[in-house]
């Protein structure tokens, strides 16, 4: 079986071909960084009229790469939320006419379970499993027990994750997109010049925060010669930053490794994902924090973390071998929370 992915949620399009023995045939992503790169952040209606020009050679691209007919498709899958809606609608609507004029099945992916299940098709994992979600707009700790059943555990109270490395780079004068550029500045840093806060840390449950911890690399720049940061003070707050967020969610994944192992006994998988799962450091203090609790560690190579298509093609393979399609009424939502998602139908007796 082999299923076409295409993802328009953001800044990146997408198109990728996944056969359901877990090979990637072709994963196709087009960014859009020099279009927002004047305005130092994603514009929507940018994003989405620079999907609509690219989309239709980017599948033409994808089906060249993978070698791969029209006749050989089994299915189309597109991300249909949560997402800037103008782009999401570009991505389901091109899927829809696809479908329709091919007479395949569409499956409208929910792009958070694109990240959630992208583990099983680099690494192969069974249900279930604990998933530390970090991207853009998401930061929580889930349980994922199947296909459609995710239970959070926790989750973010005010700012995601990829959002504080976006605005600390901002602050920093760092560059765009944020969270490689806070990475790199990270590396040439010291993390110990710096203190900063660590938000939620010891305290019970899964929770996160990380508007404080923004707020206070704000002060320390105010805090500088001229209230700006010179090159090597950036450096030293990017790296405190970093080392602060990478402690901040090992210690929040430490609470739900317990409660996950209480849940399920002997379940001992810990996976990250998401676009902030790319970074380095912050891969390094969750893999010890995985082995020191004695579980596996699984995070998916670097450009499987950031949004692709890859993903969404598996997420609908993977519903469409349980008979999840959907219909070509499906509206695109530009919310549309992970645990809200329909659980499958259980098996015929
Ligand atoms: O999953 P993703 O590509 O898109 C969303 O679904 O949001 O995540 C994008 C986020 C951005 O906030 C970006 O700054 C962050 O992931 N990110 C990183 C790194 N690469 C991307 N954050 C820290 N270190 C990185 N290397
Ligand atoms: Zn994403």
């Amino acid at each position: 079986m082999i299923v076409l992915g295409i993802e328009t949620s953001c800044d990146e399009t997408a198109a990728s071909l996944v056969a359901d023995d877990r090979r990637i045939l072709c994963d196709v992503v087009l960014s859009q960084i020099e279009e927002h790169r004047p305005y130092q952040g994603v514009v929507p209606e940018i994003a989405a009229r620079s999907h609509l020009d690219h989309i239709d050679r980017l599948i033409v691209r994808a089906l060249d790469e993978a070698q791969c007919d029209w006749d050989d498709i089994d299915g189309i899958a597109a991300t249909a939320g949560p997402g800037l809606i103008g782009g999401v609608l570009v991505g389901l609507t091109t899927a829809k006419a696809i479908a329709m004029v091919r007479n395949l099945p569409l499956v409208a992916v929910n792009h958070l379970e694109g990240h959630a299940l992208t583990a099983r098709l680099t690494d192969g994992i069974a249900f279930p499993y604990l998933l530390l979600l970090v991207s853009g707009g998401h930061c929580q700790l889930v349980v994922v027990e199947g296909v459609g059943t995710y239970r959070a555990y926790g989750g973010t109270v005010d700012d995601a994750v990829g959002e504080a490395f976006d605005k600390t780079a901002a602050l920093l004068r760092l560059g765009y997109p944020g969270g490689p550029a806070v990475e790199a500045a990270a590396m040439r840093g010291d993390p110990t010049r710096f203190a900063l806060p660590r938000p939620m840390a010891g305290r019970p449950g899964c929770d996160f925060s990380f508007s404080g911890l923004k707020t206070a690399v704000r002060h320390a720049v105010a805090a500088l010669p001229g209230s700006a940061a010179d090159p090597d003070s950036a450096d030293d707050l990017a790296a405190a930053f970093e080392e602060a967020v990478a402690e901040v969610l090992a210690d929040r994944a430490a609470n739900a490794m317990a409660r996950f192992r209480d849940e399920f006994p002997g379940g001992d998988q810990f996976v990250m994902a998401g676009g902030v799962a790319a970074n380095a450091r912050i891969r390094a203090v969750l893999s010890s924090l995985a082995t020191a609790q004695g579980m596996a560690f699984i995070v998916p190579p670097a450009e499987l973390c950031t949004d692709n298509a890859a993903m969404i093609a598996w997420a609908g393979l993977e519903r469409l071998r349980l008979g999840l399609t959907d219909g070509f009424d499906f509206a695109a939502r530009p919310r549309w929370p992970l645990d809200a998602l329909a659980a499958p139908p259980a098996p015929a007796p």
